[in-house]
């Protein structure tokens, strides 16, 4: 607004010289008027208009630059968010193609999909802009991601651990995580239909061989091992021969106790490292029916 009322200024002020100029000339010089015999240089109509000339060549000189400097934060906010969103847009390529495959389409790893083994992203308290939270989230992010987690199966990404990513890279990841852009996700699926992981079907014929993917390769592989699967976790003691014992040594096994247990671990037992796991009923059985196979 205020650019626009200083251009129209700037542009304003020649008009009414040049008009200005134009009125005296013809006032000031009749046609009958012999010819002036002083040089029109040193004349003083001469001298006057040049110093006239040189005044509104300095305002306009000052007023664009006015406009201009009155631009300038526009300009540099206009940049950093072009910026921003080329970062998310790159991060997003890279979420796609390495991290979607435990993390899910939506970033809400296995509360969107059970059988997969990522830890939820798309959270509140990863979205965090501005202040200390906002610089510890992403600093936690960003370490995450170059050294993974040991004794899980989130796996260290950083060119220092031989990983493929770079530093540049891992901040386009940063980006999209803290500004929650899951939506930029969602339209390079689409546009590259991408294949997501679906969920397991389950009926009682599978039931216990969906409780094996989720507790072997899915939402509890990456903290606890079960000898002779893919589950190798180092974070929680391994679950073999656990329908034989107490559950964390505080509840005998039942499916009802071990799926009271999955659901709230801390409430059951005070101070424990094992999270809650909010899933349906139908996989909760799946996964109680598969732990009693653990004898
Ligand atoms: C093989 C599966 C797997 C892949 C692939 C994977 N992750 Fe993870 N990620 C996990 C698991 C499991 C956890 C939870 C670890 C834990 O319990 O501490 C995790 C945790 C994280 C966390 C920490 C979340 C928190 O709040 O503690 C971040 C951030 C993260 N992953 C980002 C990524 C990014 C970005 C990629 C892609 C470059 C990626 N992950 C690829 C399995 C994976
Ligand atoms: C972030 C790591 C983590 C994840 C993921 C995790 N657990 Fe745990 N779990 C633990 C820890 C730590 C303990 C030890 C708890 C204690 O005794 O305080 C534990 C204990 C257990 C126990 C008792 C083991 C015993 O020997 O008494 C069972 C059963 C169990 N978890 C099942 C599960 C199932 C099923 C899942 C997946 C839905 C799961 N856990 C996911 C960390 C985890």
């Amino acid at each position: 607004m205020l650019t626009i009322a200083i251009v129209f200024v700037a542009l304003l002020l020649p008009a009414l010289v040049l008009a200005e100029l134009w009125r005296s000339r013809r006032v000031t010089v009749p046609d009958d008027a012999p010819e002036p015999q002083i040089d029109p240089v040193l004349s003083t109509a001469g001298m006057s208009r040049k110093i006239v000339f040189a005044m509104v060549a300095l305002a306009e000189a000052f007023l664009l630059l006015i406009a201009y400097s009155a631009n300038e934060p526009f300009r540099q906010s206009h940049a950093s968010e072009r910026q921003l969103e080329l970062s998310v847009e790159a991060g997003a390529h890279t979420y796609v193609q390495y991290c979607l495959s435990c993390h899910g389409a939506q970033g809400r790893g296995f509360l969107e999909n059970v059988g997969l083994p990522g830890k939820p992203l798309n959270r509140g308290d990863l979205q965090v802009l501005t202040g200390d939270d906002a610089a510890s989230a992403r600093k936690m992010v960003y370490q995450t991601i170059q050294n993974g987690r040991p004794g899980t199966i989130m796996p260290a990404w950083g060119v220092e651990n031989n990983g493929p990513l770079n530093y540049a890279m891992i901040d386009e990841l940063v980006a999209l995580v803290n500004h929650g852009r899951w939506d930029v996700v969602d339209h390079i699926i689409k546009a590259e239909a991408v294949a997501i992981p679906t969920e397991p079907a389950i009926t009682a014929a599978n039931q216990v061989e969906v409780g094996r993917k989720i507790v072997t390769e899915g939402a509890c592989a990456s903290c606890h091992a079960v000898a002779n699967t893919a589950a190798r976790g180092q974070i929680g003691p391994a679950l073999d021969g656990i329908a034989s014992r107490q559950i964390a040594g505080v509840l005998p096994f039942t499916r009802e106790n071990m799926k009271r247990w999955i659901l709230n671990p801390p409430q059951i037992k005070p101070g424990t490292q094992m999270p809650p796991y909010s899933f349906r009923e139908q996989y909760l059985e799946a996964i109680a029916a598969y732990l009693e196979t653990l004898r």
